[in-house]
């Protein structure tokens, strides 16, 4: 079941599912249906992975799906966010996205665009800008054709945090930030708003105040960092759960 919002109290266009499976179904066919248009438009494909545990499932899927539909070596993965930590280490997003989605379709090894956990904050975040810049071209920001984010119960997405200065930095294209103890990478917000198309994956009655919070057409507030993912000319759509949607429209 798909059951869509779309109004003037609505940001974006917001589809709720009955279970996370339905949801996962529906993601992965709308990952798939991206990937394709932009390859057909631009003859490849940049998509930046979500971190977290809830793309698990839908990662799975696009794996499942994507047989005879995605020409994977034109795709490139990149990463919103990460933290740091070895590639290895279950606390990794790249591992996540390595053992549900990237060990299962033929991408080239030169399309994972990884950011290194493994390295000091600051060189990491130098190390990715110099891989984006490597794809992108010295632009004045990257424009992801696909950016998957998840959503924290505090409202966080990708590692910017609630009043975390990382919010408001207008300069560069990746910085450090940390959360319980742990050293991250993030993509930027201007980054984040210069995608083509942001997709949100959430899941999980802890997120629904967060959820209401963020895809409300009012301004964003740097208390709900997901609420400031206004993308300048790019699209947004939430994909939900019952249970995650469940204060939406009172
Ligand atoms: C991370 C993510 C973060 C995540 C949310 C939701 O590295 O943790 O990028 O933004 O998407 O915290 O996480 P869950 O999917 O595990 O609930």
């Amino acid at each position: 079941m798909d059951a869509r919002l779309k109004g003037d109290d609505v940001f974006g266009e917001v589809h709720i599912f009955n279970s996370a499976e339905d949801l996962a179904e529906f993601a992965a066919e709308h990952i798939v249906a991206v990937i394709r248009e932009a390859i057909r438009q631009e003859g490849r494909a940049s998509m930046a992975l979500s971190g977290g545990t809830t793309p698990g499932r839908t990662y799975e899927k696009i794996a499942e799906i994507s047989p005879g539909r995605v020409a994977w070596g034109r795709v490139h993965l990149f990463w919103g966010d990460e933290r740091c930590v070895p590639p290895d280490d279950t606390r990794s997003n790249f591992r996540l996205a390595y053992r549900s989605l990237i060990s299962r379709i033929p991408v080239p090894r030169g399309n994972v665009h990884r950011m290194r956990g493994e390295l000091l904050p600051q060189e990491g975040a130098q190390d990715y800008e110099r891989e984006l810049r490597a794809y992108f071209g010295n632009r004045s920001l990257p424009s992801f054709d696909l950016l998957l984010l998840g959503l924290g119960a505090d409202g966080h997405t990708a590692s910017l945090f609630p009043g975390s200065p990382q919010i408001s930095k207008a300069s560069g294209w990746v910085t450090e930030a940390r959360k319980g103890g742990v050293e991250r990478l993030t993509l930027t917000l201007p980054v984040i708003n210069e995608s083509r198309s942001v997709l949100f994956i959430v899941t999980g009655p802890e997120k629904a105040k967060a959820v209401a919070g963020s895809v409300s057409s009012t301004e964003g507030t740097v208390a709900l960092p997901a609420s400031m993912v206004r993308p300048r000319l790019g699209s947004v759509s939430w994909f939900l759960d019952a249970a995650s949607a469940s204060l939406l429209g009172q």
